[in-house]
């Protein structure tokens, strides 16, 4: 029976060297990522059927793994393997997103202590996004900044996500579409995604550290700026500089760039999306056209 991509409990899944429907997967209640939140995951975008900027994902997932003394289970080529045939298998998988997980694995009895011996359960779905339009993305979004009150190591890309869950939340119910974190005075990122500014035609986003994730669309967008001769510094946002900004963006794999056009109750810029986000969501698109052509 072929069953048409997008329903969430028929889509074929990859857990633990099987592909069954997601109904029917199943972890123990044992498994660490169920009792203490210890993991770590992947979001990937697949345009067309295909994965994007997978080498850079995959290297950050090794990271993330090596912060958390998690041995990555499978090789570059292995990991890619499963992803392809994942999407291959969920007929009808053009624009969507691989969501990939790796706990620590199945314990014996609740214990904060763990074992570096343990066999790291590892689940890949395959699900459905749609992607911003060109014409959603030009209305702008609302965006209200808060206290970061998360931990100190978010260069993790750990499945413990409470805080983010609560700051982002807080944000929806506030009619806003993001929260934008502050610590210490300065803007770090989003509760899920990366941040720039445009100030007087200069991009600039706050340097990598262990207080933020280290995004993969940040960093293309870097490349991107630095392939077309457009000055892009990576260097400290203070919150007046945030809100002085010409320009505020937020980035991610699967919301793109999205140009915030009011921040609290006051509008950036002209309150529409400035100048250099158009210029770079042009060439984020022609950059993702040429790299899913080749
Ligand atoms: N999160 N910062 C945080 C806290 C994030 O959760 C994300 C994305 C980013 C952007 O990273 P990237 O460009 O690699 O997607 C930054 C994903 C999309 C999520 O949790 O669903």
């Amino acid at each position: 029976m072929q069953v048409k991509f997008g329903n969430s409990m028929s889509d074929f899944v990859y857990l633990n060297g099987k592909y069954p429907p997601a109904i029917e997967a199943q972890v123990s209640i044992l498994d660490r990522g169920f009792m203490f939140g210890d993991g770590v995951y992947e979001v990937i975008p697949v345009y067309s059927g295909k994965a994007f900027a997978l080498e850079e994902h995959l290297e950050r997932l090794q990271q993330s793994l090596d912060a958390v003394e998690i041995k990555n289970p499978f090789a570059l080529a292995d990991w890619q393997g499963i992803i392809q045939h994942l999407i291959e298998i969920n007929t009808g998988a053009q624009d969507a997103a691989i969501y990939l997980q790796i706990t620590r694995g199945v314990m014996e009895k609740r214990d904060h202590v763990y074992s570096r011996e343990m066999t790291p359960t590892v689940l890949v779905m395959c699900r459905p996004v749609e992607f911003p339009s060109q014409d959603k993305n030009t209305r702008g979004v609302k965006a209200i900044t808060q206290e970061d009150n998360r931990w100190g190591d978010c260069h993790i890309k750990s499945i413990n996500l409470l805080p983010n869950v609560l700051l982002k939340q807080y944000a929806v119910d506030q009619k806003a579409a993001e929260s934008i974190l502050i610590r210490n005075g300065y803007v770090i990122e989003g509760s899920v995604s990366n941040l720039f500014i445009v100030k007087n035609d200069t991009i600039r986003t706050p340097p990598k550290g262990r207080n933020m994730l280290g995004g993969i669309t940040r960093d293309l967008i870097i490349k991107i700026c630095a392939k077309n001769k457009i000055v892009a510094q990576e260097k400290l946002i203070s919150e007046d500089d945030l809100h002085d900004a010409d320009e505020v963006w937020l980035t991610s794999s699967t919301k793109e760039i999205v140009p915030v056009t009011t921040l609290n109750q006051h509008k950036v810029g002209g309150g529409v999306p400035g100048p250099k986000w158009h210029q770079l969501i042009d060439l984020y698109q022609a950059y993702k056209q040429s790299v899913m052509r080749g």
